[in-house]
């Protein structure tokens, strides 16, 4: 396979993985290293570029994070691309000066003007949406340098030969409206080629996790649950692993409804590409009264996560030792890491519940830089069937999320499974499945009064979240039409305990896909 072209150094900003994907998105594969990391890299590898990534540090910050030691700043071995932080420590390094001028942090939308005759804005509006996330930026530009895009001030530079070049917005972020076609420019300028291809990285996959697991020969335990990420991996392994592949399923008991089938089919399916006898491989444990004493515990999510991580990991461990596997595999993306905090130094968000735990045997996140799109490509790729790649995501905790404000309970979990059956049903009736990107049903912990058959009932209230996105890093929230919020409404409240349904339409940021 040819040798990675792009290098982006990670300073720690949560969008850095998105820089990588969008690359992908244009054909490019490139590799993601933190400062030291990537100096290691650059001492055995070429590359044909180097992005410089985002961050929350100032330049001025004792401690802020530099070049790598080893980095070409004069241009001449590859160009280079600084994004926001990357950008601002270019002009400090080389000579200009960068500064807090507004006093705060800028975040969100801007409009930018950039020079549409400089090869990195060409074909771009006079006039730009983009995305801002910066709390310093560049008021003096280094020796030879000009400027190349205006906001407030100045939103873009160049080097005299166009070889360094820095962005103070985020190219990367959909938000940005002509942020493709800019980093397009950008490897137009680099003369990089299109290298991106699904089989090559399922073969890329299969080599990293044959290297680690070959030598011991002991088998992999993989989680999985139905959903697009480990039934893709449950795809990429099989093949490779055999007979040393063990699919593990838990029924922790916030499943939705008809999940459990739909789980084995999707597995089946995966497991099918070398095999026909899968049911040796997939292995589904029972563990609702498990999880619920355990998670019904507290009404706080990130200690909901906790007790739920702790749990899952417990029943691993024991069909780990069952199984005497060397290895546990889990289909954990590139969104998960961010959002857990364990990408670079990006702030955490949320503990997503297979991250960062620490098992006795080794764990493998086979595709832990991908996105969930990519990862829909490769099962598109692998040949499976729509069912598993048109899928909207689950997070592995589950219904046990949906229940917000209130313990966890038995009959909480069903009446929010019921009710979440019931939209999904409606929603796939005016086939809106397919245009929405998550579909999320929780019950709030908030008793209120309705009126049921003339009489004063004091019941439970349902929200009703769907929003469209490309990544989950951001996303918009889905306006239904007035007849399918009535229908909806109608037929949540046919329950004898439900008096309220809300609709949430708050995009991310600033609120969450899920509730908590
Ligand atoms: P948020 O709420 O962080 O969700 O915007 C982004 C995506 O991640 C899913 N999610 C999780 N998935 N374990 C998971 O496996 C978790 O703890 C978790 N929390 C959120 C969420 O459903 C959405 O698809």
């Amino acid at each position: 396979m040819q040798d990675i072209q792009i290098l982006v150094v990670d300073y720690g900003s949560q969008y850095t993985l998105v820089i990588g994907r969008t690359l992908r998105e244009l054909g490019v594969r490139s590799v993601i290293l933190p400062p030291k990391k990537a100096d290691k890299w650059l001492k055995k590898n070429n590359p044909k570029a180097v992005i410089l990534s985002g961050s929350n540090w100032s330049v001025h910050s004792e401690g802020a994070p530099g070049f790598p030691s080893t980095l070409d700043i004069t241009g001449k071995k590859y160009p280079m691309l600084g994004i926001c932080y990357g950008m601002q420590l270019l002009a400090h390094k080389l000579g200009g000066k960068v500064d807090r001028p507004h006093g705060h942090r800028e975040y969100g939308p801007a409009i930018v003007s950039p020079d549409t005759s400089h090869a990195l804005f060409a074909g771009v509006k006079d006039k730009t949406d983009v995305w801002a996330s910066h709390g310093d930026t560049v008021i003096k530009l280094p020796k030879g340098f000009s400027s190349i895009a205006t906001s407030d001030g100045i939103a873009g530079m160049s080097s005299g030969d166009s070889r360094i070049l820095g962005v103070q917005f985020h190219p990367e972020v959909v938000n940005t409206k002509e942020g493709k076609k800019i980093l397009q420019n950008f490897l137009d300028i680099t003369g990089c080629k299109k290298d991106w291809n699904p089989i090559d990285l399922v073969r890329e996959i299969q080599g990293e996790v044959l290297k680690t697991v070959k030598k011991s020969g002991k088998k992999v335990v993989l989680g999985v649950s139905g959903g697009v990420d480990s039934t893709t991996l449950a795809a990429i392994l099989a093949p490779v692993l055999k007979d040393k592949l063990v699919c593990l399923a838990i029924d922790t008991g916030g499943l939705r409804a008809g999940e459990l089938i739909e789980l084995k089919a999707n597995t089946k399916s995966a497991l099918n590409t070398y095999s026909n006898t899968y049911s040796k491989n997939l292995i589904i444990v029972s563990a609702e009264k498990e999880f619920i004493k355990n998670v019904s515990k507290t009404t706080d999510g990130e200690k909901k996560r906790a007790q739920f991580r702790d749990t899952y990991k417990k029943i691993f461990e024991k069909e780990i030792k069952k199984h005497k596997a060397g290895f546990i595999a889990q289909g954990t993306l590139a969104t998960d890491i961010i959002e857990s905090g364990k990408a670079g130094e990006s702030a955490m968000i949320k503990t997503h519940h297979n991250v960062g735990l620490k098992w006795k045997v080794e764990d493998l996140h086979p595709l832990r830089n991908l996105f969930k799109y990519e990862v829909r490509e490769i099962a598109k790729a692998l040949k499976l069937p729509p069912a598993v790649y048109e899928r909207q995501p689950f997070p592995g905790p589950g219904l046990y999320l949906r229940v917000v404000g209130t313990p966890v309970s038995k009959e909480n979990l069903d009446l929010v499974r019921e009710a979440d059956k019931t939209v999904r049903d409606i929603l796939k009736k005016y086939n809106l499945d397919k245009e929405i990107s998550q579909t999320i049903v929780a019950l709030l912990g908030i008793k209120s009064v309705g009126v049921k058959g003339d009489e004063r009932v004091y019941g439970h209230s349902l929200a009703i979240r769907a929003v469209q996105t490309s990544d989950f890093m951001t996303a918009s929230g889905y306006h239904f039409s007035k007849e399918i919020t009535e229908e909806i409404t109608n037929a949540l409240t046919k329950h004898k305990d439900i008096v309220r349904v809300f609709f949430d339409m708050t995009p991310k940021p600033p609120a969450t896909t899920e509730f908590e």
